[in-house]
Protein backbone atom coordinates (compact mmCIF):
# COMPACT_ATOMS: atom_id res chain seq x y z
CA UNK A 1 0.00 0.00 0.00
CA UNK A 2 1.61 3.52 -0.86
CA UNK A 3 0.24 7.03 -0.34
CA UNK A 4 2.10 9.95 -2.20
CA UNK A 5 4.10 11.53 0.24
CA UNK A 6 1.79 15.00 -0.24
CA UNK A 7 -0.89 12.94 0.86
CA UNK A 8 0.39 12.06 4.34
CA UNK A 9 -0.51 13.66 7.40
CA UNK A 10 2.29 15.75 8.65
CA UNK A 11 1.17 14.93 12.45
CA UNK A 12 -0.42 11.09 13.88
CA UNK A 13 -1.82 11.46 17.63
CA UNK A 14 -2.77 7.88 18.65
CA UNK A 15 -4.77 6.69 21.69
CA UNK A 16 -2.76 3.79 22.21
CA UNK A 17 -5.25 1.44 23.98
CA UNK A 18 -6.34 -1.84 24.59
CA UNK A 19 -3.00 -3.54 25.99
CA UNK A 20 -5.03 -4.82 29.27
CA UNK A 21 -7.21 -6.96 27.10
CA UNK A 22 -4.20 -7.94 24.82
CA UNK A 23 -2.93 -9.92 28.40
CA UNK A 24 -6.25 -10.86 29.52
CA UNK A 25 -6.76 -12.68 26.02
CA UNK A 26 -3.74 -14.21 27.36
CA UNK A 27 -4.22 -14.95 30.93
CA UNK A 28 -1.16 -12.88 31.33
CA UNK A 29 -0.87 -9.71 33.67
CA UNK A 30 -1.93 -6.04 32.52
CA UNK A 31 1.68 -5.25 32.82
CA UNK A 32 3.21 -7.92 30.28
CA UNK A 33 0.21 -6.22 27.76
CA UNK A 34 1.57 -2.33 28.46
CA UNK A 35 5.73 -3.62 28.03
CA UNK A 36 4.51 -5.18 24.89
CA UNK A 37 2.86 -1.97 23.69
CA UNK A 38 5.93 -0.43 24.54
CA UNK A 39 7.41 -2.57 21.72
CA UNK A 40 4.76 -1.11 19.50
CA UNK A 41 5.87 2.08 19.86
CA UNK A 42 9.53 1.39 18.99
CA UNK A 43 8.11 0.00 15.64
CA UNK A 44 5.20 2.71 14.71
CA UNK A 45 8.11 5.48 15.72
CA UNK A 46 10.23 4.07 13.37
CA UNK A 47 7.59 3.67 10.55
CA UNK A 48 6.49 7.21 10.88
CA UNK A 49 9.83 8.32 10.70
CA UNK A 50 10.65 6.56 7.61
CA UNK A 51 7.63 7.63 6.20
CA UNK A 52 8.58 11.21 6.85
CA UNK A 53 5.60 12.03 9.07
CA UNK A 54 6.91 14.99 10.98
CA UNK A 55 4.81 14.90 14.21
CA UNK A 56 3.53 11.19 15.98
CA UNK A 57 2.17 12.11 19.15
CA UNK A 58 1.39 9.31 21.63
CA UNK A 59 -1.21 8.98 24.32
CA UNK A 60 0.72 7.21 27.24
CA UNK A 61 -0.82 8.38 30.61
CA UNK A 62 -3.66 10.26 31.18
CA UNK A 63 -4.49 12.44 33.96
CA UNK A 64 -7.26 10.01 34.90
CA UNK A 65 -5.18 6.86 34.22
CA UNK A 66 -3.75 7.46 38.42
CA UNK A 67 -7.42 6.10 39.26
CA UNK A 68 -5.85 2.53 38.19
CA UNK A 69 -4.43 0.38 41.14
CA UNK A 70 -1.40 1.81 42.65
CA UNK A 71 0.58 -1.50 41.45
CA UNK A 72 -0.37 -1.25 37.62
CA UNK A 73 0.25 2.73 38.36
CA UNK A 74 3.81 1.96 39.69
CA UNK A 75 4.82 -0.70 36.58
CA UNK A 76 3.68 1.77 34.02
CA UNK A 77 6.13 4.52 35.03
CA UNK A 78 8.78 2.06 35.76
CA UNK A 79 8.43 1.12 32.10
CA UNK A 80 7.92 4.60 30.88
CA UNK A 81 11.60 5.33 32.90
CA UNK A 82 12.92 1.96 30.83
CA UNK A 83 11.41 3.62 27.65
CA UNK A 84 12.83 7.00 28.34
CA UNK A 85 16.72 5.24 29.36
CA UNK A 86 16.44 2.90 26.31
CA UNK A 87 15.18 4.73 24.03
CA UNK A 88 17.55 8.17 24.56
CA UNK A 89 20.21 7.09 22.39
CA UNK A 90 18.49 5.82 19.59
CA UNK A 91 16.51 9.13 19.49
CA UNK A 92 19.72 10.83 19.27
CA UNK A 93 21.15 8.54 16.38
CA UNK A 94 18.01 8.97 14.57
CA UNK A 95 17.31 12.58 14.89
CA UNK A 96 14.34 12.26 16.83
CA UNK A 97 12.88 15.22 18.90
CA UNK A 98 11.53 14.32 21.88
CA UNK A 99 8.54 16.47 23.65
CA UNK A 100 5.69 15.92 26.29
CA UNK A 101 2.65 17.71 27.51
CA UNK A 102 0.85 17.13 30.13
CA UNK A 103 1.50 17.83 34.00
CA UNK A 104 5.03 16.91 33.99
CA UNK A 105 5.75 19.03 36.87
CA UNK A 106 2.91 16.11 38.56
CA UNK A 107 5.03 12.71 37.10
CA UNK A 108 7.33 10.51 39.70
CA UNK A 109 11.08 12.58 40.14
CA UNK A 110 12.93 9.66 38.18
CA UNK A 111 10.64 9.90 35.64
CA UNK A 112 10.68 13.61 35.25
CA UNK A 113 14.77 13.05 35.30
CA UNK A 114 15.02 11.09 32.93
CA UNK A 115 12.31 12.89 30.55
CA UNK A 116 14.35 16.13 30.91
CA UNK A 117 16.83 14.82 30.15
CA UNK A 118 16.22 13.11 27.01
CA UNK A 119 14.33 16.16 26.00
CA UNK A 120 17.62 18.05 26.40
CA UNK A 121 19.56 15.61 24.53
CA UNK A 122 17.30 15.70 21.49
CA UNK A 123 16.14 19.48 21.46
CA UNK A 124 18.46 20.22 18.55
CA UNK A 125 16.55 18.07 15.60
CA UNK A 126 13.52 19.65 13.77
CA UNK A 127 13.22 16.73 11.04
CA UNK A 128 10.58 14.19 13.52
CA UNK A 129 9.22 15.21 16.56
CA UNK A 130 7.94 12.54 18.90
CA UNK A 131 5.55 14.05 21.01
CA UNK A 132 4.65 11.69 24.68
CA UNK A 133 1.51 12.55 26.43
CA UNK A 134 2.22 12.24 30.26
CA UNK A 135 -0.34 12.66 32.86
CA UNK A 136 -1.98 14.30 29.92
CA UNK A 137 -5.94 15.95 30.04
CA UNK A 138 -7.37 18.22 27.83
CA UNK A 139 -9.66 19.75 30.39
CA UNK A 140 -6.97 20.05 32.48
CA UNK A 141 -4.56 21.73 29.81
CA UNK A 142 -7.28 24.33 29.09
CA UNK A 143 -7.65 25.06 32.66
CA UNK A 144 -3.95 25.23 32.49
CA UNK A 145 -3.89 27.47 29.50
CA UNK A 146 -6.45 29.51 31.24
CA UNK A 147 -4.74 30.64 33.97
CA UNK A 148 -1.05 31.11 31.89
CA UNK A 149 -3.63 33.53 29.93
CA UNK A 150 -5.22 35.15 32.77
CA UNK A 151 -2.05 35.85 34.15
CA UNK A 152 -0.42 37.65 31.31
CA UNK A 153 -2.80 39.91 30.47
CA UNK A 154 -2.81 40.61 34.42
CA UNK A 155 1.11 41.16 33.65
CA UNK A 156 -0.13 43.55 30.89
CA UNK A 157 1.56 40.74 28.54
CA UNK A 158 -1.29 40.01 26.48
CA UNK A 159 -4.50 42.18 25.52
CA UNK A 160 -7.79 40.60 26.28
CA UNK A 161 -9.84 43.02 23.58
CA UNK A 162 -6.90 41.27 21.62
CA UNK A 163 -7.84 37.53 22.57
CA UNK A 164 -8.36 35.53 19.74
CA UNK A 165 -7.80 31.27 18.87
CA UNK A 166 -4.57 32.19 17.50
CA UNK A 167 -3.30 34.44 20.81
CA UNK A 168 -4.90 31.66 23.14
CA UNK A 169 -3.65 28.65 21.55
CA UNK A 170 -0.08 30.14 22.33
CA UNK A 171 -0.63 29.22 26.17
CA UNK A 172 -1.66 25.50 25.78
CA UNK A 173 0.70 22.84 25.77
CA UNK A 174 0.79 21.97 22.13
CA UNK A 175 1.86 26.00 21.55
CA UNK A 176 4.90 24.86 19.48
CA UNK A 177 3.54 22.01 17.93
CA UNK A 178 1.33 21.76 14.83
CA UNK A 179 -2.90 19.97 15.20
CA UNK A 180 -3.24 16.85 14.14
CA UNK A 181 -4.46 15.84 11.15
CA UNK A 182 -5.43 11.83 11.87
CA UNK A 183 -6.03 10.74 14.97
CA UNK A 184 -5.96 7.22 15.48
CA UNK A 185 -7.47 5.25 18.54
CA UNK A 186 -6.74 1.41 19.14
CA UNK A 187 -8.64 -1.50 20.57
CA UNK A 188 -12.27 -1.17 19.41
CA UNK A 189 -13.27 2.01 21.64
CA UNK A 190 -14.98 4.97 19.62
CA UNK A 191 -14.61 7.53 22.23
CA UNK A 192 -11.78 10.74 22.70
CA UNK A 193 -10.85 9.65 26.25
CA UNK A 194 -9.90 13.89 27.49
CA UNK A 195 -7.16 13.56 24.21
CA UNK A 196 -6.56 17.11 22.03
CA UNK A 197 -10.30 18.04 22.04
CA UNK A 198 -9.05 21.34 21.27
CA UNK A 199 -6.31 20.42 18.54
CA UNK A 200 -8.36 17.75 16.70
CA UNK A 201 -11.12 20.20 16.28
CA UNK A 202 -10.41 19.33 12.74
CA UNK A 203 -9.01 16.04 12.32
CA UNK A 204 -9.78 12.84 10.78
CA UNK A 205 -10.30 9.84 13.48
CA UNK A 206 -9.97 6.55 12.47
CA UNK A 207 -10.85 3.73 15.12
CA UNK A 208 -9.41 0.39 14.60
CA UNK A 209 -10.30 -2.99 16.27
CA UNK A 210 -6.86 -4.00 16.33
CA UNK A 211 -5.54 -4.04 20.05
CA UNK A 212 -2.59 -1.86 20.74
CA UNK A 213 0.12 -4.56 20.90
CA UNK A 214 -1.14 -5.83 17.77
CA UNK A 215 -1.02 -2.84 15.81
CA UNK A 216 1.72 -2.93 13.08
CA UNK A 217 3.42 -0.61 9.77
CA UNK A 218 0.60 -2.32 7.95
CA UNK A 219 -2.12 -1.13 10.18
CA UNK A 220 -0.61 2.38 9.97
CA UNK A 221 -0.23 2.56 6.54
CA UNK A 222 -3.67 1.27 5.61
CA UNK A 223 -4.82 4.27 8.66
CA UNK A 224 -3.06 6.34 5.94
CA UNK A 225 -4.52 5.17 2.77
CA UNK A 226 -8.11 5.89 4.58
CA UNK A 227 -7.10 9.39 5.58
CA UNK A 228 -5.68 10.27 2.04
CA UNK A 229 -9.70 9.24 0.73
CA UNK A 230 -11.07 12.13 3.02
CA UNK A 231 -11.94 15.51 1.58
CA UNK A 232 -11.47 18.04 4.27
CA UNK A 233 -13.40 20.24 3.89
CA UNK A 234 -13.56 22.70 6.83
CA UNK A 235 -16.43 24.05 6.46
CA UNK A 236 -16.81 24.82 2.82
CA UNK A 237 -18.30 22.95 0.06
CA UNK A 238 -16.98 20.23 -2.06
CA UNK A 239 -17.27 22.11 -4.73
CA UNK A 240 -15.30 24.89 -3.24
CA UNK A 241 -12.21 22.78 -3.02
CA UNK A 242 -11.86 21.50 -6.27
CA UNK A 243 -9.61 23.55 -8.39
CA UNK A 244 -11.44 25.27 -10.99
CA UNK A 245 -10.23 24.02 -14.35
CA UNK A 246 -8.53 26.85 -16.36
CA UNK A 247 -10.77 26.85 -19.43
CA UNK A 248 -13.84 27.67 -17.20
CA UNK A 249 -11.73 30.51 -14.43
CA UNK A 250 -13.45 33.57 -15.11
C1 LIG B 1 -3.74 1.51 27.11
O1 LIG B 1 -4.15 0.21 27.37
C2 LIG B 1 -2.58 1.94 27.96
C3 LIG B 1 -2.91 2.98 28.96
C4 LIG B 1 -4.06 3.55 29.14
C5 LIG B 1 -1.82 3.38 29.84
P1 LIG B 1 -5.17 -0.12 28.52
O2 LIG B 1 -4.41 -0.44 29.75
O3 LIG B 1 -6.17 0.96 28.68
O4 LIG B 1 -5.84 -1.43 27.95
P2 LIG B 1 -7.36 -1.88 28.09
O5 LIG B 1 -8.22 -0.76 27.60
O6 LIG B 1 -7.59 -2.14 29.55
O7 LIG B 1 -7.46 -3.11 27.26
C1 LIG C 1 -6.95 6.46 27.12
O1 LIG C 1 -7.16 5.10 27.36
C2 LIG C 1 -5.66 6.90 27.74
C3 LIG C 1 -4.45 6.38 27.12
C4 LIG C 1 -4.39 5.64 26.04
C5 LIG C 1 -3.21 6.74 27.76
P1 LIG C 1 -8.02 4.60 28.60
O2 LIG C 1 -8.07 3.13 28.50
O3 LIG C 1 -7.51 5.19 29.86
O4 LIG C 1 -9.46 5.25 28.29
P2 LIG C 1 -10.91 4.85 28.80
O5 LIG C 1 -10.83 4.77 30.29
O6 LIG C 1 -11.24 3.53 28.19
O7 LIG C 1 -11.79 5.95 28.29
MG1 LIG D 1 -8.00 1.27 27.87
Amino acid sequence: MSVAPSQLPAHIAIIMDGNGRWAKQRKLPRIEGHRRGVETVRAITDATRELGIRYLTLYAFSVENWKRPEEEVGALMGLLEFFLKRETKAMIKNRVRLLAIGRIHELPERVRTQLIAAMKATERFTDYTLVLALNYGARTEVVDAARAYATAVAAGKEKLNDSSWETFRRYLYTADIPDPDLVIRTSGESRVSNFLLLQAAYAEFIFTPVLWPDFTKGELLAACAEFARRERRYGQTSEQLKPVPSALAP
